[in-house]
């Protein structure tokens, strides 16, 4: 994983929240927030929360007494978070990396992380460190994108946008968010960490946008795609959200356009 990858600072949280969170995680958020509330937990930890699509689905789910901590590694992702989430007594906001959580060992009945693993750069020590903060009987919740060519818009863009930089194509997308989807892979590298019974669910959504330049606009501006873009040329942004929209438009249409996106859904248990 580039450097770059992990890097959700400066335009992007709103970008994010506002263009990117629709078109996919959206999608995904209300499934896991059900997973994570199945079991009337107590106590909750997610990680990797990003702009707060999950948190936004899951508070109004839980307990009026339920502890629930929200964490991500990029401060201003949690800042634009909790912006939008409002007051809630229960929620507790902090910054923490996934693979070095500031907890009590067994101190969180469900640990909830939604496309936040495919970042971590060693996913073991991550599962391992959501696994020494569960309670025993806990469960750790979370989900991950299938490969890039089952994701219809994200394929798309990422093509348009290698045409453009030829002699040095960005990757972020297949190789950070789509990098991690081998089921098989997924299910030793949790048994590593110690967990034993791992369900493994794999869903096709639908992914809409109004048109294409909205979800074009969402993957290159929204993601650190754009900071993979900036850094190669950055007046050159326009252009690739251009030939991007352009594929999108080619393959979905030119009014409002649809396209496949699949994920696989994860729930271990100690
Ligand atoms: C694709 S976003 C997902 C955000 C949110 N969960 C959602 O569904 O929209 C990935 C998030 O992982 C965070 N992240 C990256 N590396 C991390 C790490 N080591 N520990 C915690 N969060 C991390 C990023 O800051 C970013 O907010």
């Amino acid at each position: 994983m580039a450097e770059s990858d992990k890097v959700f600072a400066g335009s992007i949280p709103k970008f994010y929240d506002t263009l990117m969170v629709p078109r996919a995680p959206e999608a995904y958020a209300a499934n896991l927030a059900e997973l994570v509330a199945a079991s009337s937990p107590g106590s909750v930890l997610e990680t990797a929360a990003g702009s707060g699509v999950v948190t936004r689905a899951l508070a109004p789910k839980l307990s009026a007494d339920a502890r629930y901590v929200v964490t991500d590694l990029n401060q201003p992702m949690l800042d634009y978070a909790a912006s939008r989430q409002g007051f809630d007594s229960r929620i507790e906001w902090r910054q923490a990396d996934a693979l070095d959580l500031p907890f009590e060992d067994a101190s969180f009945d469900v640990v909830c992380c939604q496309f936040g693993v495919m970042f971590f750069p060693d996913r073991v020590a991550g599962y391992a460190e959501a696994r020494r903060v569960l309670t025993p009987g806990g469960r750790f919740v979370f989900n991950v994108w299938d490969r890039i060519e089952e994701n219809a818009f994200a394929d798309d863009v990422t093509k348009a946008v290698a045409a453009v930089f030829a002699h040095d194509p960005p990757r972020f997308l297949a190789r950070t968010p789509h990098g991690y989807h081998d089921v098989a892979l997924i299910r030793e590298e949790l048994s590593r960490a110690g967990f034993a019974d791992i369900r493994i669910e794999t869903r096709e959504e639908v992914s809409r946008a109004p048109s294409a330049r909205d979800a074009a606009t969402a993957y290159c501006h929204g993601t650190p795609l754009r900071n993979e873009i900036e850094a190669r040329d950055a007046s050159m942004l326009r252009l690739a959200t251009d030939r991007a929209t352009q594929a999108i438009a080619s393959r979905h249409g030119e009014g409002p356009v649809a396209g496949k996106i699949q994920a696989h859904v994860i729930v271990a248990a100690v």
